[in-house]
């Protein structure tokens, strides 16, 4: 870079700082890009944004993939202590055949078994959130 550059770049950068602010002086813009991401969602749809924005504030619902990952993949990921893996549905299925259906294996996760801690370690979960987990980590 020759020393002309050099002494151009700089006030270029804050020209350019400049014009960015500037974009944002009225009101309007300001409000504008402080709406809550829900005001862009339609109700009844997916919206990511809003899942994203209630789990990284730590309240709201929580999905089966966030209890999942927070209580489930550390032994369901790798098949640790011989659990059955995350996404091999024969497995899940072999279990399920032979205890029940879903409502059998769920009744063993709440309890516990063998190396499976009751409710895998999600004391809070409730039933219903079990139960989400185990379909979306059995695919049954
Ligand atoms: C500490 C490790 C561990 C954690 C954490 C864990 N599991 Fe398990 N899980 C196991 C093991 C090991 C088995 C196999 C138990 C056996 O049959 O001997 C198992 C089996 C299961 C089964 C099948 C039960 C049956 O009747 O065959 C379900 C359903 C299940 N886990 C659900 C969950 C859910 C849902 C979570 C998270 C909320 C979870 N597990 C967290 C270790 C774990």
């Amino acid at each position: 870079m020759n020393l002309m550059k050099k002494m151009l770049a700089v006030p270029a950068a804050v020209l350019a700082l400049w014009a960015v602010t500037a974009q944002a002086t009225t009101d309007e813009a300001i409000a504008a890009r402080l709406k809550p991401v829900g005001e862009v969602c339609v109700m009844g749809e997916e919206c990511k944004g809003v899942e994203t924005v209630a789990a990284a504030a730590g309240g709201g619902a929580r999905t089966a993939d966030d209890i999942i990952a927070k209580h489930c993949n550390a032994c369901h990921g790798a098949g640790v202590l011989g659990a059955p893996k995350i996404g091999d549905t024969a497995a899940w299925k072999e279990r399920a055949d032979h205890q029940g259906g879903l409502d059998g294996i769920l009744a063993a996760a709440i309890s516990g078994i063998n190396a499976m801690p009751p409710k895998g370690t999600c004391a809070d979960c409730s039933d219903d959130e079990l139960r989400e987990a185990i379909k979306k980590m059995s695919g049954l």
